[in-house]
This record gives structure tokens, C-alpha cells and sequence, in this order.
């Protein structure tokens, strides 16, 4: 089997603010778009990098303008949907001739700019000969308050055996498709997979692979990608 990178690149990313999306919001000088797509180049595993972006994305052509050195490919699918979950599934099924049933799909956040290519071998090298797949998550570590409607502690969730889902999330391309189609809505991957009853493995990420998401995310993003922390 082969190994393929689909990058949902498709949401607007409203809680960090401004005008630019998400996704292309620099980071110590790149897109985080563009850090994701490098990284896939620079992991020999995989064959390809396909790329979901919206139908009217205006950003694109510029990052695409200049590929990256020594990339096995990167094709961009103009698909992107209403939700992540559509996001995916659409690119799924627009690189269906590429892909074979058997093939892995490592399904990556465009807004986790700090993924590595050791990370990306690591979850290859644990899931290659798996029966289900699985995902990147670190272990909780803060205490967890649930909270009722007043806005105070309704109680607290033991973080014992709790983890903060990642991506890469890798899948065989024919399940990955299956469970996406058949799942209500899910925010992951490894929650459609679990609505088929399998269970994923957890592979241990890395705190530099969280998700950008709010304006103060930037700057420790910029930290990690500079190599300074
Ligand atoms: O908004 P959030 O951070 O959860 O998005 C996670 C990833 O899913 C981002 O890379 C974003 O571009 C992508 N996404 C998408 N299509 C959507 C919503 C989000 O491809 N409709």
C-alpha cells in the first residue's frame, strides 16, 4: 500500500480574527498551509499531497507558485465543503482514480503548521501493518470542569485515560471513505471510524502539533516552528 497526505485547507478559521483565512496566515515566513505541504514533501513515505481548498480560494496559486524543492506532488482539489467532515469526504472522492482501497490516507489539519516529518514516520512506521489505523493525541494534562448553564463547575471529568486528539489521522483509504459517508456529524476522522465500532489507535504526538486556532496561538506557533522551544 501506498501512503497519501489530504490536507483540508477549506474553513475560514473565524476565531483567530482578521481578514486573511486561517490556513494562510504566516508564520515565521510561510502560510501554515505551505509549512504543512513542506513537511509532506520532505517525507519520503508519502506518494502525494492532496490539498481541499474552497471553489473561490484566492490564495492558492500564490503558494502553489513556488512548490516546494524536492516534492513527490501536490494536487490541489477546488472541493472544499460547509463543514471539515464534507471537507475531507469531497477530496476524498475527488482523488478516488489516484487512490486505491487499500492504500493509508494520513488526513492533516492545514492549521497544525508544527507537524514534523519525524512525527508523520513515527505514526507510519506504528500503524503500517494495523487493522484499523489511528491518530497523533497527547495525553490531558490540565483537570477538566464540565460546565452547567451558569457558567460554574457541574462537575469534574477524571483526565485518566483522556487524550486531546491530533492530526495526522491515517486511515485505509476504502474505510476512511465508508465511515465519513455513513457518520452523522464528527469532527474528526477517528470519529467516524469509531461510529463503525472499530477503535483507532492512539499514537503519542507532540505538544509543537496543536492547532492554531485563536489570536495568541501565532506566537508560540512562530516559537516552535523557529526551533526556539
Ligand atoms: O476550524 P478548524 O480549526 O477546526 O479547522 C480544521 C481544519 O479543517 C483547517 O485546516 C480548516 O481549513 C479545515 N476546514 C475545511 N473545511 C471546512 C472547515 C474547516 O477544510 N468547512
Amino acid at each position: 500500500p501506498r501512503y497519501f497526505a489530504l490536507i483540508p485547507a477549506a474553513g475560514i478559521g473565524a476565531r483567530i480574527g482578521g481578514s486573511t483565512p486561517k490556513q494562510y496566515v504566516s508564520i515565521a515566513g510561510k502560510a501554515m498551509l505551505r509549512h504543512v505541504l513542506d513537511t509532506f514533501s520532505d517525507t519520503v513515505a508519502i506518494s502525494h499531497t492532496f490539498v481541499v481548498v474552497s471553489a473561490e480560494d484566492g490564495y492558492i496559486n500564490d503558494i502553489m507558485a513556488e512548490p516546494p524543492d524536492h516534492h513527490a506532488g501536490i494536487t490541489v482539489l477546488r472541493v472544499g465543503g460547509p463543514t471539515r467532515q464534507l471537507s475531507v469526504l469531497n477530496g476524498l472522492h475527488a482523488a478516488r482514480e489516484w487512490i486505491g482501497d487499500d492504500d493509508w490516507v494520513l488526513v492533516h489539519d492545514a492549521a497544525r503548521p508544527g507537524l514534523n516529518d519525524s512525527l508523520v514516520d513515527k505514526l507510519i512506521q506504528t500503524l503500517k501493518d494495523d487493522e484499523v489505523g489511528g491518530l497523533l493525541a497527547v495525553p490531558v494534562v490540565d483537570t477538566l470542569k464540565r460546565m452547567d448553564e451558569s457558567g460554574r463547575v457541574e462537575n469534574t471529568v477524571a483526565r485518566e485515560h483522556l487524550w486531546a486528539a491530533q492530526t495526522p489521522q491515517m486511515f485505509p483509504y476504502g474505510l476512511l471513505k465508508k465511515a465519513l459517508e455513513q457518520a452523522a456529524a464528527v469532527t474528526d476522522e477517528a470519529g467516524a471510524i469509531e461510529a463503525l465500532g472499530l477503535k483507532p489507535k492512539l499514537v503519542t504526538g507532540h505538544a509543537c502539533n496543536f492547532k492554531v486556532t485563536l489570536p495568541e496561538d501565532v506566537a508560540l506557533a512562530e516559537l516552535y516552528l523557529k526551533g526556539l522551544v
